[in-house]
């Protein structure tokens, strides 16, 4: 096993994109979770930042039986349901735009 190198990293933003075709079930694809997802990698691309903000989509994260898309920014820890790709420059600016002026 070989840990890996995260010094670079200042934050990990994970965007659940789960969908259950064929399921009543609720699911983040359901919303708008390509479109969050979307949102943060052209901000990334267009920042330059890909390597110094991880981003990741993930399957379910357990918020959906209320209203995703779920998102989640660590290192702060930080999780929100129900967002739109509408909701993604406020979260940038308030999550990870301050992790760049240290
Ligand atoms: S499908 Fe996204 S949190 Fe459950």
């Amino acid at each position: 096993m070989k840990r890996v190198d995260t010094t670079q990293c200042l934050a990990h933003v994970l965007v659940c994109v789960n969908q259950r075709p064929n399921s009543e079930l609720p699911s983040c694809a359901k919303g708008d979770a390509e479109g969050v997802y979307e949102a943060f990698r052209r901000w990334l691309d267009d920042s330059g930042l890909r390597t110094r903000i991880w981003l990741t989509r993930t399957q379910c994260m357990g918020w959906c039986h209320i209203e995703g898309t779920t998102v989640a920014i660590y290192p702060e820890g930080i999780w929100y349901r129900a967002v739109t790709a509408d909701d993604c420059t406020a979260l940038i600016d308030e999550h990870l735009l301050p992790l760049l002026e240290n």
